[in-house]
């Protein structure tokens, strides 16, 4: 077996991409657990999720690393939040979620795992958790809204470190399910431009997930 450490706790095994299981023989969404060298990984589906998918589409700045604080808006169970917190081993994912019923599973994968906190919030309103929440390094943002370019760069002005990085998955029937898929992914880029940030990299999320795009920013200052 190959393993290669891509990015900062991000690995490759073979054909896959893969993290270190911070809560080892512990699966979180049926992923497959592999054993190497007296660690175990944990196998990451671009199918189950828009970070992975953007990996495999070639991202280059993975922000994350060992001690990151990270506040990732759209947590539903911790699909993609478990592998962050994989790597953010020695940091912190502050995961908001507003469905009830996501935000039971996501408690009890919490209770696991040291460095996931669930708050049970709503993103457009990011004042509500303002006392729960400290400066992050990363803000993730996926809650497929029409108005989730708004919502994130509201977040990230409350939240993100000035040199930190936000990236944000936007599908585009979520936004107008009439309009041309390229036409709304310009529109939300220029709303990110004017809002005061950075577009660094734009990422098709294709075949994974139809009609979305990643995109990573930063402020533009
Ligand atoms: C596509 S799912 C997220 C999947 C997850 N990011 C992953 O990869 O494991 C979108 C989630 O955003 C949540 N959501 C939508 N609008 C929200 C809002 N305003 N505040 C917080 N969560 C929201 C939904 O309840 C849903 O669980």
């Amino acid at each position: 077996m190959d393993i290669e450490e891509k990015f900062k706790g991000l690995y490759i095994i073979n054909d896959h991409i893969a993290t270190e299981n911070l809560n080892p023989t512990q699966k979180v969404y049926g992923e497959k657990l592999v054993d190497f060298e007296g660690k175990e990984y944990r196998i990451w589906d671009p199918r189950r999720s828009k970070l992975a998918a953007a990996v495999f589409n070639g991202l280059k700045r993975f922000p994350f690393n060992e001690g990151s604080k990270v506040l990732y808006l759209g947590a539903s169970a911790g699909t993609t939040p478990s592998h962050i917190s994989d790597i953010t081993r020695n940091g912190m994912v502050y995961c908001v979620e507003f469905s009830p019923r996501m935000m039971r599973e996501l408690v009890e994968l919490c209770k696991l795992r040291k460095n996931m906190i669930p708050i049970l919030g709503d993103a457009t309103k990011p004042r509500s958790y303002l006392n729960l929440v400290e400066k992050v390094d990363v803000l993730y943002c996926d809650v497929a809204q029409a108005k989730q370019s708004e919502l994130f760069m509201d977040n990230m002005r409350l939240f993100l470190k000035p040199e930190g990085i936000g990236i944000i998955t936007v599908k585009a029937r979520s936004i107008d399910v009439t309009q041309n898929p390229k036409k709304v992914f310009r529109a939300e880029e220029s709303k990110l431009k004017t809002g005061g940030f950075r577009v660094l990299e734009r990422i098709k999320l294709e075949p994974y997930e139809k009609d979305h795009m990643a995109f990573v920013c930063e402020f533009a200052f």
